[in-house]
């Protein structure tokens, strides 16, 4: 097949893997309906970088000193290899060439690499039938930071590309190719990037699906994705029932089928439990990167009771004392902080206790500040066991900034030394601040955009870079501008 036949023939199957991807069929076994609005067609207004991804795309995951983990998936049935080196203009490495039937994922790990080190690569591709490879876009990534190196990542907020009220698919493009365009070494997300609550009818291929069409937006930032589980999510503990059908499963699996996510190894530290039916969760983690140390962490797999919204509606619980990190993960999480010797620490979850609006103003509360709503301290009789409240273990082990999402919003605040930093919006284009009356004091600014934390040895910079939709954009509101930035020295415990 000559070149351009195999163009047209992609573009043809591309616009048959959107039929595809829309018309849905509820083969899965039968599941409840999620209760709440209905997602927007899956048709609306695709965005020409995300239609491209949804036909082939390539995710990254899992950087180690030596190693990256490399997840494609190709919406026809082709063949590939990677392409990779540290000189752009020569790409003397080459893996071998692996299937890559449709709709399936493949994962390729990059291994024997040398540390701290730039890589270019490239995915190079060819149908069955034809003898020649296209080749993708040279991109990069890197290894593993040396202790002092100077770097950056990048991190949003919920994208909830559910809610057409306040995801709008091409400013997501924007904000997510500009961060890629900073060249971070890496991407976290916070949770609520793969509803399953509006769904209309919810089995393992719909919740699929959600995973496939996010895959193609953050697939984008060509750069190692970490996720962080939100209560949109309904990956949690409370929706599993002893079987492979239920929501939590299908999240789950869809989730780490599709993202490369760490699981203890050499290089990362988490969670070990195995889970019937999904295998380890891999929902929280922690690694080194330079002067850093990351740690997510991840309540809604760990309490029995739902934590923010019960899947299929249903009030929420009243007693956050239902809501907790449990045993084994407070256990590993003050292991991991104690023994980090790391200058800088970050954390990252969803929402301090995984629900409520604000950030300090929850901080005193329940296993995260030990009293209860009257202001009573009951954490030894309800965390027995538990050396201390997390806010109190962060402010103990130098926690430098505390990250989580939920409420929709750019707040910064600080308490005992440490930063809150709750994120905006990166695709809102009503440009709001949701629920700043939860947030009594600190920075707050309205959505949309993305985080951009340099960290180097004398400090760590972070700035929130805004974004606009191109006819929303004035004199005084330009994309790209860094509208809000601050320092965060070492801390010292
Ligand atoms: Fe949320
Ligand atoms: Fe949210």
């Amino acid at each position: 097949m000559m070149l351009w036949q195999q163009v047209i023939r992609i573009g043809i199957v591309m616009i048959l893997a959107f039929c595809a991807t829309v018309a849905i069929p509820a083969t899965g076994e039968s599941g409840k309906v999620g209760g709440g609005k209905r997602q927007p067609p899956a048709t609306a207004s695709i965005p020409a970088p995300v239609a491209a991804q949804r036909d082939l795309s390539l995710v990254l995951g899992r950087p180690s000193a030596n190693s990256v983990t490399m997840s494609i998936v190709s919406a026809i049935s082709r063949e590939g290899y990677i392409e990779y080196g540290k000189r752009q203009d020569r790409l003397e490495r080459k893996t071998a060439t692996v299937a890559l039937p449709a709709h399936t994922p493949v994962e390729i790990t990059l291994d024997s690499l040398q540390g701290d080190a730039l890589y270019y690569y490239r995915l190079c591709t060819r149908l069955p039938d034809s003898t020649a490879y296209l080749s993708g876009a040279v991109q990069t990534f890197h290894t593993q930071r040396a202790p002092g190196a100077t770097f950056t990542f990048a991190i949003q907020g919920d994208s909830h590309p559910e809610r057409p009220q306040q995801h709008d698919p091409a400013l997501y493009v924007q904000t997510l190719t500009a961060a890629a365009a900073d060249h971070p070494d890496f991407y976290l997300t916070i949770g609520d990037d793969f509803s399953v609550d509006t769904l209309r009818e919810v089995n393992a291929d719909t919740v699929k699906a959600v995973y496939l069409r996010q895959r193609a937006c953050l697939s984008l930032v060509s750069v190692p994705i970490f996720l962080v589980n939100g209560n949109h999510e309904q990956a949690a503990l409370c929706n599993l029932d002893g079987t492979a059908n239920n929501v939590a499963v299908w999240a789950q699996t869809a989730r780490n089928s599709l993202f490369p996510q760490p699981a203890p190894d050499a290089f990362y530290t988490g969670d070990a439990e195995q889970i019937a039916h999904i295998g380890l969760l891999r929902d929280y983690f922690a690694w080194t990167w330079g002067d850093a140390l990351f740690v997510v962490i991840d309540p809604y797999w760990h309490s029995a009771k739902a934590v923010d919204n019960p899947f299929g509606g249903g009030e929420k619980t009243r007693d956050l004392w239902n809501a907790t990190l449990g045993d084994t993960q407070y256990r590993w999480l003050k292991q991991t902080l104690e023994g980090s010797m790391a200058k800088y620490k970050f954390v990252f979850t969803h929402h301090v206790l995984g629900t409520g609006r604000g950030g300090i103003e929850q901080a005193g509360l329940f296993e995260w500040g030990g009293k209860d709503k009257r202001g009573v301290d009951r954490f030894a009789e309800m965390r027995p066991g538990w050396a201390m409240p997390i806010h109190r273990l962060f402010v103990n082990t130098g926690v430098t900034i505390f990250f989580q999402g939920h409420d929709h919003i750019f707040a910064r605040q600080v308490l005992d030394g440490v930063v809150y930093q709750t994120l905006p919006d990166p695709a809102n284009p009503n440009y709001v601040m949701n629920n700043a009356e939860a947030y009594r004091s600190g920075d707050k600014m309205p959505g949309s955009g993305y985080l951009r934390v340099t960290v180097d040895p004398a400090r760590v910079t972070v700035e929130y870079v805004r974004q606009y939709r191109p006819r929303d954009e004035t004199t005084s509101r330009i994309s790209g501008e860094t509208a809000f930035s601050y320092n965060s020295p070492a801390c010292k415990p």
